[in-house]
């Protein structure tokens, strides 16, 4: 059988089983005109693992019938359209057509909300329309899809006009982390340029990367942004962080690290939490918990404010703490029972990484678990460098002609990789390096929980011996 063919069949199958255990549970598959509902995305999560072979297929079979040169043409523009989605966002346009309804509304409408050149944001427009965000109904007439109604906030447009730096607050990060983009893309464009810079380009130092260079700053992304006059982009990146566990919290909460069966208590702190969007869902589903959520000051009165706004009772009933702490610092809690990191270590470089590890080493006891929640790189090959011996480390890999990973075919976390090489020389690990990382700092990986991305996979580890008596053991052992 051909490629062509094979990767055809792998299409077809693939959607026929979808779209019978779409049936089995009463509902069609959700098309991109369908209006968006929690049920429909709920199937669209719980299928993501019978989908992901049919999408790698999907990019194979446009990467095989495209010229290699037109296919290269239009890659090499593909940041244009990260672009065009955060200047739709900053339009208000996903909420201004969910006021508009069905209809949809004329770009020279869209366009007044915000006092920008409709010719320009229609373009913008019809751009994102070829990729399916937006529908263009007639000519220059826009409304949402599925797609796009996505990046709504749901907030009176009224409302986002008045105050644009609350739009985001109580939504899923969805249109939050789109915008975000605007700002730590900006190194992308010097990537090349500063990779050849004999001075910079083999720096490992998280301020003396391509976003510095295109910012002309010193400062790291975190330091920014804590610029009185960056409030916003502030606000925003705190919120866009949900938008990887927005789809459904359940499945954070229920699978992977057993939550529930921890004993009534439990101490569990979220470093590096931010505002504390995986916490906020930890606490709503496990009440039997205590949290502490410890970020940068400046972080954790963004949180103050949150959580008085969205989660009424939890800080005032002592479930949860909100604690300014630098992770480089000592760690101040010393009767953790699980600390958390939650896409933090892929924000640093190795020898900062293993810095915070180590910290978190040193204020652990024997029965305190560490669980690391972050991308696992694979590599694109069928040899798959695969740790032995630790439970969950294995993953199966998807038949030939298919690249061996259905879900890193479908490219999220590449391009996660290589974005925060540019803004701080850091990240994204494959589960070798970030075995050998945690052993540096005395952490032993014990099991790995897989996730469909773009959720981060967990690491779930525990103390090694402390190194005084690792070395006793290797002298001994050797004598
Ligand atoms: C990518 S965000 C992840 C936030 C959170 N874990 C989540 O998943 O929602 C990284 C976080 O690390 C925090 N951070 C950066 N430097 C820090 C430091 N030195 N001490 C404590 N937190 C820090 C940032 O403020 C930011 O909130």
């Amino acid at each position: 059988m051909s490629t062509l063919d094979a990767l055809v069949q792998i299409i077809a199958n693939g959607v026929k089983d979808i779209q019978s255990k779409s049936a089995e549970r009463g509902m069609p598959y959700p098309m991109p005109e369908t209006p968006p509902s929690p049920e429909g995305e709920k199937l669209q999560s719980d299928l993501a693992a019978d989908a992901a072979p049919v999408i790698a297929a999907a990019w194979q079979l446009i990467a095989t019938l495209k010229h290699p040169h037109t296919y290269l043409l239009e890659l090499g523009t593909l940041t244009y359209l990260s672009g065009s989605m955060s200047a739709a966002e900053a339009a208000y346009v996903p909420d201004v057509l969910r006021e508009a309804g069905t209809k949809g509304l004329h770009v020279n409408e869209i366009a007044a909300v915000r006092n920008i050149d409709a010719g320009k944001l229609g373009r913008i427009l019809r751009h994102l329309a070829s990729r399916h965000i937006f529908e263009e109904v007639v000519p220059d007439v826009f409304r949402n899809n599925r797609i796009s109604s996505s990046m709504c906030t749901g907030k009176p447009v009224q409302d986002m006009v008045r105050s644009p730096i609350d739009r985001w607050d109580d939504t899923n990060g969805i249109a939050a982390f789109v915008s975000t983009q605007a700002e730590t893309q900006r190194g992308n464009a010097w990537l090349a340029e500063h990779l050849l810079d004999p001075a910079m380009g083999h720096s490992q130092e998280s301020n003396e990367a391509p976003w510095q260079r295109a910012m002309h700053t010193k400062l790291t992304l975190f330091e920014w942004m804590e610029r009185p006059e960056h409030a916003l982009e502030m606000r925003k990146f705190g919120i866009s962080m949900r938008a990887s566990t927005s789809s459904d919290d359940s499945i954070v909460t229920t699978r992977g690290f057993e939550w529930a069966s921890l004993p009534s208590g439990n101490l569990v702190i979220d470093v590096g939490g931010g505002v504390g969007s995986l916490t906020m869902s930890l606490a709503k589903a496990h009440k039997h918990l205590r949290y502490v959520v410890q970020d940068r000051h400046a972080v954790v009165q963004e949180g103050e404010r949150l959580w008085k706004a969205t989660m009424p009772g939890f800080v005032e009933n002592d479930i949860v703490r909100l604690q300014g702490h630098d992770f480089f610092a000592e760690q101040p809690i010393t009767n953790a029972d699980v600390f958390v990191l939650r896409c933090v270590l892929h924000d640093w470089p190795d020898k900062y990484a293993s810095k915070i590890l180590s910290r978190l080493r040193d204020a652990a006891q024997p029965t305190t678990k560490l669980v690391v929640m972050d991308a696992i790189i694979d590599y694109m090959c069928r040899d798959s460098g695969a740790v032995a011996d630790i439970p969950g480390a294995a993953k199966p890999q998807v038949q030939e002609p298919l690249l061996p990973y259905a879900d890193s075919a479908t490219g999220f976390m590449y391009g996660l990789d290589v974005g925060v090489m540019t803004i701080a020389n850091c990240q994204e690990r494959t589960l070798g390096h970030f075995v050998e990382l945690l052993k540096g700092a005395g952490w032993k990986v014990e099991r790995v929980c897989r996730f469909e991305p773009p959720l981060p996979q967990q690491l779930v580890c525990s103390p090694l011996a402390p190194k005084a008596v690792l070395s006793t053991v290797q002298h001994t052992a050797h004598l």
